[in-house]
């Protein structure tokens, strides 16, 4: 045997996905992190933690007992995930053959699109019109017989907009062939959840993360909630230590401080309605959001915008090259103090970069030039 190692086709092919992680100091809102911190019950159970906790091999089940006991649902029906990433990296692997379809609505979270390429599945992608709300129909006429996976973020990242549960009901039952995820990772900002159809629609999987309104992103905790049947072979996939001990120790603390929960999903709720009477006022085009962030039309301003911001001391996403909202950055809301901050320097930071309104070009316009 001789030549070079070479990576397979496909890899070799994808996209690097590298998040701008890097130098994130100040008020991050740009991930759509909870900033405001976490539950004081999971610090106390971190600061408890013995040596235990680390030299034994975690063990995952009690774990997905009590998430299944916080959701009314059977242990059977939830698997513990390293972050709703992983939950998405182990439905391609178990689905997907090389040349099977995956179906998404871009624009959308860039993980679905980018595991699905990497098992040399073919990404149909159905662009959001105008308003960026969910193209049900079109997400329909999409679906053949060789759809294998679809993806369905409810509600939307970057653009806060829901799928209605009639809508989400269709696309599972004209697709039974297919693992559909619904993908809950802001449901506590808004959106119907279709957890209750779980034990009804065999294709259906709901995807719950940690990492948003728990304030958990660093333990990497998610949950992949689906029939119990089809866990079995996800089960065989996943890895038997993909959950941390750590994180799993603190998952019931987290879980049971519902208080923590309630008082920070408050704070974004009331900041989002600021956020957005803020654009409103000014008639900067934003897109109304049932999540913890608000996306907004900036159009040439938008670099200026988002560098001042950081001068600034805070962290805003440019959200330019996802498909359909060039000119755009969306800012995650924070706790009350946060808000306030923001709101503080927003009209500053406009000020400084002598922003100037500007119409916002129709996706026909755009594909014209
Ligand atoms: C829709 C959506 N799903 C999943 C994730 C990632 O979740 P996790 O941190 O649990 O991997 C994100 C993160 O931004 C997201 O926007």
């Amino acid at each position: 045997m001789s030549g070079e190692l070479r990576a397979r086709r496909v890899v070799e092919t994808l996209k690097e996905y590298h998040p701008p992680l890097g130098g994130r100091g100040g008020l991050r809102l740009d991930f759509n992190e909870n900033v405001d911190g976490c539950s004081p019950r999971v610090l106390e159970t971190l600061h408890s933690m013995t040596s235990e906790t680390l030299n034994k091999y975690p063990e995952r089940e009690p774990g997905e007992q009590a998430v299944a006991h916080n959701l009314g649902i059977s242990s059977q029906q939830v698997l513990l995930t390293n972050g709703v990433d992983e939950a998405i990296h182990l439905l391609a692997e178990t689905y997907l053959e090389p040349g099977d379809e995956t179906l998404i609505a871009v624009p959308t979270f860039s993980m679905y699109e980018i595991y699905a390429l990497a098992t040399g599945s073919v990404v149909r992608t159905v662009q959001s019109g105008e308003d960026l709300s969910f193209p049900a129909a079109e997400l329909l006429r999409a679906i053949t017989p060789k759809t294998r996976l679809i993806c369905i973020a409810n509600p939307n990242n970057p653009t806060g907009a829901i799928a209605t549960r009639e809508q989400l009901l269709a696309i599972l039952h004209a697709a039974p062939q297919a693992a559909v995820l619904i993908d809950e990772a802001y449901i506590h900002f808004g959106a119907e959840s279709l957890l209750g159809q779980l034990g009804s629609i065999e294709n259906l999987f709901v995807s719950r993360t940690f990492s948003k309104a728990y304030g958990l992103a660093g333990f990497r905790l998610g949950a992949l909630l689906g029939s119990a049947s089809q866990l079995k072979m996800l089960r065989r996939v996943a890895s038997p230590y993909n959950v941390n001990g750590i994180a799993l120790t603190c998952l019931s603390a987290a879980l049971d401080d519902h208080e923590y929960l309630a008082g920070y999903i408050a704070q974004v709720l009331e900041g989002r309605s600021r956020l957005e009477r803020f654009y409103r006022d000014r008639n900067i085009p934003y897109w109304p959001s049932q999540a913890n962030f608000v996306l907004a039309y900036f159009g040439e301003f938008r670099t200026p915008f988002v560098s001042e911001m950081r001068n600034r001391g805070i962290l805003v996403r440019d959200r330019n090259s996802d498909p359909g909202c060039a000119g755009c950055v969306r800012i995650t809301l924070g706790n009350r103090l946060q808000t306030q901050r923001l709101l503080r320097e927003l009209p500053e930071a406009l000020a400084s970069i002598n922003f100037a309104l500007q119409p916002r070009p129709t996706l026909a316009a755009k594909e014209a030039q």
